[in-house]
């Protein structure tokens, strides 16, 4: 049977925490408990505003969580230097601008070649994989390939936002960038925007071997719990999985 993996976004437990400036709800916390609610790794996104994550956080993470931690990224120096200094298991680069609310749009893998090339180097000497966050295109995808890195993950964003036809093009946007990753031997990861209700059309797509996931499963925790949360996920999951999916 075929599973896929999940890594569970913890940055918006840190979001609430910092609307109060204490120490509660501790991110860390929620990071143990999503492991043993079926999460296979853990996703945090240091940003370099510190609006959600702050880097005693991923510290104190490093120190007690036993399974994979993923850490996401901008390409900057300063950010470099604390992933070497604190080995995750990965890193997936992300762009990054100050002003945005999330993660809007994927890397320019194809446009930054020259730019990323350092980083992604540096990172898989030091024994990290690094994984590049891409729009769905075959371009990135193989100038990901060229960088040198292990894994893309496809931002499935504009699938999660569209609906009726919209949702069926973007998803075949997914679908054939899911593919090319395969002929570029690259592991394929997804994620951004996805809840109950769209995650399995996701994991139907053959070659997607990780969903990160976050935003959703923070907030449904206020409603069922993160347990259930989670739990639930994995089911839409593994619903997903287990679709053949044969479309054009
Ligand atoms: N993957 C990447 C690279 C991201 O930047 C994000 C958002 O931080 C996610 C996955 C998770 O997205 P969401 O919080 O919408 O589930």
């Amino acid at each position: 049977m075929r599973k896929i993996r999940l890594g569970v976004n913890i940055d918006h437990v840190a979001t609430v925490r910092n609307a109060r400036g204490g120490a509660d709800p501790d991110p860390v916390r929620a990071a143990l408990l999503a492991i043993e609610a079926g999460a296979d790794s853990i996703t945090l996104h240091l940003r370099e505003d510190r609006r959600h994550i702050r880097d005693d956080d991923l510290q104190r993470l490093r120190k007690v969580l036993q399974a994979p931690i993923n850490l996401e990224m901008a390409a900057t120096p300063e950010m470099l230097e604390i992933a070497l200094a604190t080995r995750p298991h990965a890193v997936c680069l992300v762009p990054e601008r100050r002003a945005e609310v999330t993660t809007e749009g994927g890397l320019d893998a194809a446009g930054q070649q020259s730019a990323l090339q350092p980083f992604i180097t540096r990172l898989t000497q030091a024994g990290i994989r690094v994984s590049l966050f891409i729009d769905p295109e075959e371009a990135q995808v193989r100038a990901a390939a060229q960088l040198g890195a292990a894994v893309v993950e496809l931002h499935t964003g504009s699938y999660a936002a569209a609906s009726g036809q919209a949702r069926e093009a973007e998803w075949k946007r997914l679908h054939d960038a899911a593919g090319a990753t395969a002929r570029h031997g690259l592991e394929c990861h997804a994620g951004h925007g996805l809840n109950f209700e769209n995650v399995s059309q996701v994991a139907a797509i053959g070659q997607v071997a990780e969903l990160n996931i976050g935003h959703f499963l923070v907030g449904e925790a206020l409603f069922i719990g993160l347990t259930a949360s989670i739990e639930e996920m994995r089911r839409q999951i593994a619903t997903g999985a287990q679709i053949a999916v044969k479309r054009p």
